[in-house]
């Protein structure tokens, strides 16, 4: 089903913390133009969705493969007002858990989980990811781009080959074909909730929540992490968002941004 204008205005009415709703056909990066919009003084909530993009960012300098037509691509805007610095990952985990509650009911028996700190897996392959970008003057936060691209109704074959084997969608996964605006409807909700606990002080339950739906705790992993390479099992997410490995000479060790290598 096609995305539109008028479609999203629509679904996303009953959502009160999206103030407007800013649809493209086609854009090089949805998070880019929240930049530019929150240079031009938007308020926060601003929403930027493309129905395809030419440079798709993702994490790590890494890009997101973006074809046009069956995915969602959406950047928001927030002000977090009152969130100090040290605390912005926990929007990136929050986001992450949004995402699995709003797509869980949409993978049948499938289980949606994530990987440290925020890719959304089902069955090991990745179905949703989520750049954060922080825009900070000194220690205040001026404002936070959340950049989620959700696969929704993309075949597998339409990956190039190298993504085949560790991306997936909700078509892939389940046979349906969903409306990308409802799927979008389901994630906000569920985003909204989580940032408006956030902002009055859960912390603490954002990260249970996180632990909950996490696929790595317990296991071994290899983390990069800048220039260096751990392994070890992951034992923890402490309150900032870190993980927290315990070392094969048994010291643990904590990681606050880095990736999961596979
Ligand atoms: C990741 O590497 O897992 C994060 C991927 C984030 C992709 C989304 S798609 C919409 C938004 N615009 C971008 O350029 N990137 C994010």
């Amino acid at each position: 089903m096609a995305l539109s204008q008028s479609a999203l205005e629509q679904i996303l009415a009953p959502i009160p913390w999206i103030t407007g709703i800013n649809f493209f056909e086609h854009l090089e990066s949805t998070s880019s133009r929240v930049r530019d919009l929150a240079h031009t003084g938007a308020p926060a909530g601003s929403l930027v969705v493309a129905d395809g993009q030419s440079g798709g960012r993702g994490r790590k300098g890494r890009s997101w493969f973006s074809p046009p037509g069956v995915n969602l691509y959406f950047s928001i805007l927030l002000r977090p007002a009152g969130l100090e610095h040290r605390h912005v990952p926990l929007i990136t985990l929050m986001a992450g858990v949004a995402l699995c509650r709003g797509l869980q009911p949409l993978l049948k028996d499938r289980r949606a989980t994530l990987k440290w700190p925020n890719d959304v897996l089902v069955n090991g392959h990745k179905v949703a990811g989520i750049l954060t970008e922080v825009s900070t003057t000194g220690r205040h936060v001026d404002y936070v781009i959340l950049g989620v691209g959700v696969n929704v109704n993309q075949p597998t074959a339409m990956w190039p080959p190298d993504l085949q084997a560790r991306a997936t969608s909700l078509y892939a996964e389940t046979g349906v074909v969903y409306p990308r605006a409802h799927v979008l409807f389901q994630v906000l909700s569920h985003l909204g909730a989580g940032y408006s606990s956030l902002l009055r002080g859960k912390r603490d339950e954002c990260v249970a929540a996180w632990k909950r739906v996490s696929s790595t705790l317990g296991k071994p992993v290899r983390v990069q992490s800048g220039h260096e390479q751990l392994t070890g099992i992951a034992r923890d997410v402490d309150a900032a968002g870190a993980l927290v490995i315990e070392r094969p000479d048994g010291t643990w060790h904590t990681v606050s941004t880095g990736d999961i290598l596979e």
